[in-house]
């Protein structure tokens, strides 16, 4: 028969409230998501009462403060704290979100944080991208060629090809549109998402690649490339301002062109 509730291992538990400390003057309720497998025990949502005057703006910064001062086993990813590295990509107050680029007086009411949704979970805010890694390298992300390289110089491009490229590749691989695309959800082992196509993307149409036709028909599959429904969640949220569901749309009309 099929089960409608998740199963009762998955349900979030009600956590433990940290009070702010005495004498704190503009607190703001952040409740987290906590989730350690060796526990053995539920995931939980813990509430930290955080003074906002004694932290950055950031919702990274709240996360770094509360981790030095109230519980050092919280656990997240983050390097850059500038929207650069991708590692801080999280769910906050129901987006998928950078924490260190999203600042706290834009969001409404408790500031509510989980991890990318439909991900496996290592630990509280970090999921497992494994397969999305994986996604990304089938697309073979690199330069392929068969013509020798011009013996005095690089492989050259007009500016005009180069700017084909530009926003394509200031991907920063933040998993944020692949874990808020419905069809990445139900079909992740075999649609190869957003991200991953964006990458095969920014390749196919790089002038010095010869590899062309071979990605193409590497993406013309129902699942690989077709499960994409145009739902354009994956644009909403990203980040960095990119389009890949633009992008997946130009790869199907190049599949489209290439037999007509
Ligand atoms: S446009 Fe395609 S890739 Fe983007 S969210 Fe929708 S189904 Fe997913
Ligand atoms: S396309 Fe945007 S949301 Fe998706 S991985 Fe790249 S930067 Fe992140
Ligand atoms: S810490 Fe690098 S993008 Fe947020």
């Amino acid at each position: 028969m099929a089960e409608f509730r998740l199963p009762r291992n998955s349900r979030i538990a009600r956590g433990v409230t940290h009070a702010a400390a005495a004498g704190a003057t503009q607190v703001r309720a952040v409740r987290i998501y906590r989730f350690n497998p060796d526990s053995g025990e539920n995931p939980r949502l813990d509430t930290f009462e955080l003074d906002t005057k004694s932290c950055g703006p950031m919702v990274l910064d709240a996360l770094i403060q509360i981790k030095a001062a109230t519980d050092s086993s919280l656990t997240f990813r983050r390097s850059c704290r500038e929207g650069i590295c991708g590692s801080c990509a999280m769910n906050i107050n129901g987006v998928n979100r950078l924490a260190c680029t999203t600042p706290m007086q834009e969001l409404q009411g408790d500031i509510r944080i989980y991890p990318l949704p439909h991900m496996p979970v290592v630990k509280d805010l970090v999921p497992d991208l494994t397969h999305f890694y994986a996604q990304y390298a089938a697309v073979k992300p690199w330069l392929q060629t068969r013509t020798p390289a011009p013996p005095d110089r690089e492989r050259l491009q007009s500016k005009e090809e180069q700017e084909k490229i530009d926003r394509p590749a200031a991907c920063i691989l933040c998993a944020c549109c692949s874990t808020a695309c419905p069809s990445y959800w139900w079909n992740s082992e075999r649609y190869l998402g957003p991200a991953a196509l964006l990458a095969a993307y920014r390749w196919i149409i790089d002038s010095r690649d010869e590899a062309t036709g071979e990605r193409l028909d590497e993406l013309e599959d129902p699942f690989r490339l077709y499960r994409c429904h145009t739902i354009m969640n994956c644009t909403d949220v990203c980040p960095k301002d990119l389009n890949p569901a633009r992008a997946i749309a130009e790869i199907k009309k190049m599949l489209v062109e290439r037999t007509s």
